[in-house]
């Protein structure tokens, strides 16, 4: 009878086995939060004073308001600086990329200084209709902001992780929901 195949010793062998059942040896994979040590330290320039459409009708200046994403991307000038020189390819976790809004003042120049863009590449699977990005809008405070913090304050962000209308807009840009890549490949510019 099949029964009888089911001694105690095959009962203490099945119990080893699942004690021996496989582990995972991946750690899970923790989301990289922003300090503001590490947003200060964002200081290479991928593009510089990028000014109108540079995207067809995907590109806006970038200025919240209320905090609705719409300005006149000829009224602005924007600087992208990033952790790394060039953003092209697999973009790895914990690439940190800034975009400074500038205004243009009577004459048509670079002036005051405006909101910060952020985004920070997390892991697979963190956001992926996001690119797997985080995504910070940081208002621009001239009463706090100085030479130490160029790229705002983290504590004053009006939108910070995954926010819809970035990545509605970002999932149109290759490759990795970037649009500058500072490369000339992709939809860079
Ligand atoms: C209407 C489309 C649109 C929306 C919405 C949008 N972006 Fe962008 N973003 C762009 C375009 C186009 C660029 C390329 C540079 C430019 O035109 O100024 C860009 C550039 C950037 C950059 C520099 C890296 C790159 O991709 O070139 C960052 C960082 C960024 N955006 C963050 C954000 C964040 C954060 C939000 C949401 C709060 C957001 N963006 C919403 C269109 C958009």
């Amino acid at each position: 009878m099949y029964y009888r195949t089911i001694t105690p010793v095959t009962i203490v062998f099945l119990l080893t086995m699942v004690g021996c059942a496989p582990k995972s040896s991946e750690p899970a994979p923790t989301e990289t939060v922003l300090s503001q040590t590490q947003l200060n330290a964002i200081t290479q320039v991928v593009k510089a004073n990028a000014t109108g459409a540079v995207e067809g009708t995907n590109s806006i200046g970038h200025v919240i308001t209320d905090p609705i994403i719409n300005a006149d991307p000829s009224a602005t000038f924007r600087d992208v600086l990033a952790n790394t020189a060039t953003l092209t390819g697999a973009i790895p976790q914990g690439t940190v990329v800034v975009k400074r809004i500038f205004l243009k003042n009577g004459g048509g120049n670079k002036a005051d200084r405006s909101n910060v863009y952020v985004m920070v590449k997390q892991y697979a699977g963190y956001y992926p209709e996001g690119g797997d990005w985080s995504y910070y809008a940081i208002k621009y405070d001239p009463a706090v902001i100085n030479a130490n913090t160029p790229n705002g304050i983290i504590a004053s962000a009006l939108l910070t992780g995954k926010i819809g209308i970035c990545q509605d807009c970002h999932k149109r840009a290759a490759p990795d929901f970037l649009y500058t890549t500072g490369s000339g490949g992709g939809s860079s510019y």
